[in-house]
């Protein structure tokens, strides 16, 4: 008799599965990395620079961007540029996404990488929980401020770095700044990684048709600089026990450009994938009701509908 996992723990033989490469040229075509000043968006974009793609990074820290942008153009002849955003200040998300469609008429992929995991419940300037805005507000405003753009420059394609980590759970529609209930860094994650989900297949809905695809992924469990903004237990913990069980995040630079740049993702959008296996959510992510919820709420926490109203004025 075979055993068969239950649906739920499926993605721990995904993680290990033999995964898919991809060897399409990405010359002449242009990403936007978020995130790319560490681990999963670093190697994204170094995967991406090999293969030809030129490459717009936007960071919070303008001196690892630099250095990040040297060390690509020295050693994949791309053109790099960078903006700089910190996504816990969504005023400065904004403020690069506008600098960007100013300055670059294509944008044929765009990769939301930049994530946090954090132990403490803190808040933005804005008020918002601090992992929610960084992990979710930050990567839909960007997104939807650099749709038109992508739209133009279909086909196109949309990553957002998500994490098997959704499976925490933590949302709850009505209190999506923790006022109400009691904040774990695992719960907080969860929230954030399952609203990016929810806005993944009302995206993708809305996407059909128009030569532009959105999907998730789960870069693997990876050694990168995530939680190293934590106290000192918790990194103990990470450099001493949990970094032993982690893999090397090469394997994460190789799944975004698989998904990024092989023909057979061109029309595929609205999935989740671990690495480059494609894979069920968890139920809770999967959620209509909360699909709509968190919709709605994702465009007014970032100023997005009130632009609407404007708009229709
Ligand atoms: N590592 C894993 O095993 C794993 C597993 C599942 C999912 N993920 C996801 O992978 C993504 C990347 O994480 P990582 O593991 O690569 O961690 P990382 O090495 O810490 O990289 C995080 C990146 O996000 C940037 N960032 C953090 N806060 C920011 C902010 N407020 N504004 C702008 N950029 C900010 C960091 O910039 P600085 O360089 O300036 O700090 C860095 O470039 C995250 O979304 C994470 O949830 C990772």
């Amino acid at each position: 008799m075979r055993f068969e996992l239950p649906e739920e723990l499926v993605f721990l033989k995904n993680g290990r599965a033999k995964q898919k490469k991809s060897t399409t040229s990405m010359k002449g075509k242009t990403a936007v990395v978020t995130g790319a000043t560490s681990g999963v968006g670093y190697e994204a974009v170094k995967a991406l620079a090999a293969g030809g793609c030129r490459i717009i990074l936007v960071a919070r820290n303008e001196r690892k961007a630099q250095a990040v942008k040297e060390e690509l153009e020295k050693k994949y002849a791309v053109s790099v540029a960078y903006y700089i955003a910190d996504f816990s200040d969504l005023a400065s998300v904004r403020a690069a996404a506008e600098e960007i469609l100013k300055d670059q008429e294509k944008i044929h992929v765009l990769v939301n990488s930049a994530g946090i995991h954090s132990t403490k419940k803190t808040y933005t300037r804005d008020g918002f929980e601090k992992v929610f805005c960084v992990n979710h507000l930050g990567s839909f405003l960007l997104t939807r401020m650099l749709l038109e753009r992508m739209k133009a420059s279909s086909p196109s394609r949309i990553i957002q770095v998500n994490s098997e980590g959704h499976r925490f759970n933590g949302l709850d529609p009505e209190d999506l700044n923790w006022h109400r209930r009691i904040y774990t860094g695992l719960r907080g994650y969860g929230a954030s990684k399952t609203a990016q989900l929810l806005t993944v297949w009302q995206m993708a809905e809305e996407l059909k048709g128009t030569g532009v695809t959105i999907n998730a992924m789960h870069p693997g469990g990876v050694r990168t600089g995530i939680g190293s903004n934590n106290g000192f237990l918790y990194r103990w913990f990470l450099r001493h026990v949990t970094w032993h069980f982690l893999k090397d995040p090469v394997i994460s630079g190789e799944a975004v450009y698989y998904l990024a740049s092989a023909p057979e993702m061109e029309d595929v959008s609205g999935k989740f994938y671990n690495l480059t296996v494609e894979e069920k959510p968890a139920k809770h992510a999967l959620s209509r009701k909360n699909q709509k919820k968190i919709w709605e709420k994702s465009l007014d926490m970032t100023g997005l509908s009130e632009e609407k109203r404007t708009d229709a004025i």
